[in-house]
């Protein structure tokens, strides 16, 4: 019997209209422009509108890879969403909100919590899924309104982040140069308190104390999380290259999680990829949690740099702590 394998076959995103410049930030916290892009390379970053949900924009993200992917609402059969900052903290899921939204009707859909490293989560989830023979076509989601969770008086946090989403959909195949090759997913929840928001949750429900503490708030030991992320994401990288035997020359598109640019510099120089190989989006987008990733990868499909049968290194690392990478072929349209 042949083997069923799991294959990326589109992309989509979303980007809210709204600019944050590093200028608007200066009349808002004590930073300048000049601070946050020699310490971040961030220039801009777009917020969602107040009535504007994480929801909202991953339905947008959904809508658009199902449409790329040539399948009908009906052929979708598992929709799964992974954000910090769904529309409502407990319940419904997010992908229960986006699936009614695009129409799609009694399918299974639930939404995972690993912050930044949501998307590449949800890749390994899909591929054991399809390759189980359970799924055949899953719709998988990264929204973040992460503007709803951001303290904008803390300037060692709002100057990063961003809201956006980004979609895409995975596939069953049986030929196996489509298949997505390996994903490799971890944690270390001994790490729990390097990106935390503190409430609302069974820890800390909603209070009087919550809201003057500001305990809704995300807060981060930036300094500790970067260097921590730097080591592990190099160490992610050359774990997967070597273990299915490529080499890093041979990666065309190297899609690390847009926290900062200082990051994906030391990682890309640790690996020894050039310029070229490397996708950056994090100057105008800033930190967008679990979208990051598949904002990116839509960013090089549309501007003709991405294209059918290209071999993708996605690298992600995130609040949990979680991390994860995977080597993909993009066997989106020709
Ligand atoms: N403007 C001006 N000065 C600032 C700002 C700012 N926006 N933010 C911090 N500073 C100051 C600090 O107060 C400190 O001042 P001091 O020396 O007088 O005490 C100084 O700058 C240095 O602070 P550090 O925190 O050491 O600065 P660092 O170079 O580490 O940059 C940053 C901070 C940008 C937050 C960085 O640490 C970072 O990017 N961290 C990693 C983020 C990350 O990867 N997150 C993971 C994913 S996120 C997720 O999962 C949701």
């Amino acid at each position: 019997m042949s083997k069923t394998y799991a294959s990326f076959i589109s992309i989509g995103a979303y980007v809210p209209k709204k600019v944050l410049t590093n200028q608007m930030l200066e009349k808002m916290v004590d930073t300048t422009d000049e601070w946050i892009k020699k310490r971040t390379g961030i220039e801009t970053r777009h917020i969602a509108e107040s009535d504007e949900y994480t929801s909202d924009m991953g339905y947008e993200a959904g809508k658009l890879a199902i449409e790329r992917s040539g399948l009908s609402i009906d052929d979708i059969d598992l929709v799964l969403c992974a954000t910090v900052t769904p529309d409502y903290f407990n319940m419904p899921s997010t992908a229960c909100i986006i699936s009614d939204k695009l129409g799609i009707k009694n399918v299974q859909a639930f939404d995972i919590s690993a912050a930044c490293s949501g998307f590449v989560y949800l890749l390994s989830i899909a591929k054991a899924f399809i390759e189980s023979g359970m799924k055949k076509n899953i719709l998988i989601i990264g929204s973040e309104k992460f503007s709803s969770i951001v303290d904008y008086t803390d300037r060692g946090t709002c100057i990063l982040f961003g809201d956006g989403a980004g979609a895409a959909i995975i596939s069953a195949t049986e030929d196996k140069t489509k298949a997505m090759i390996d994903i490799h997913a971890s944690a270390d929840g001994s790490y729990s308190d390097f990106l935390v928001t503190p409430a609302p949750g069974s820890v800390n429900p909603v209070s009087q104390k919550v809201i003057d503490k500001g305990l809704n708030f995300v807060k981060m030991k930036g300094n500790e999380t970067f260097k921590l992320a730097v080591k592990t994401l190099t160490k992610d990288v050359k774990h997967i290259l070597e273990k299915n035997n490529i080499a890093s020359k041979d990666i065309l598109h190297f899609i690390p999680h847009q926290a900062n640019y200082r990051i994906i510099k030391a990682v890309g120089d640790a690996l020894k990829f050039n310029e070229e190989q490397v996708v950056v989006t994090v100057h105008k987008y800033g930190n967008t949690s679990a979208a990051s990733i598949p904002m990116a990868i839509n960013d090089i499909y549309e501007s003709g740099r991405l294209k059918y049968g290209e071999l993708m290194l996605l690298d992600t690392f995130g609040g949990g702590l979680t991390w994860a990478s995977a080597l993909v072929i993009f066997a989106g349209k020709k």
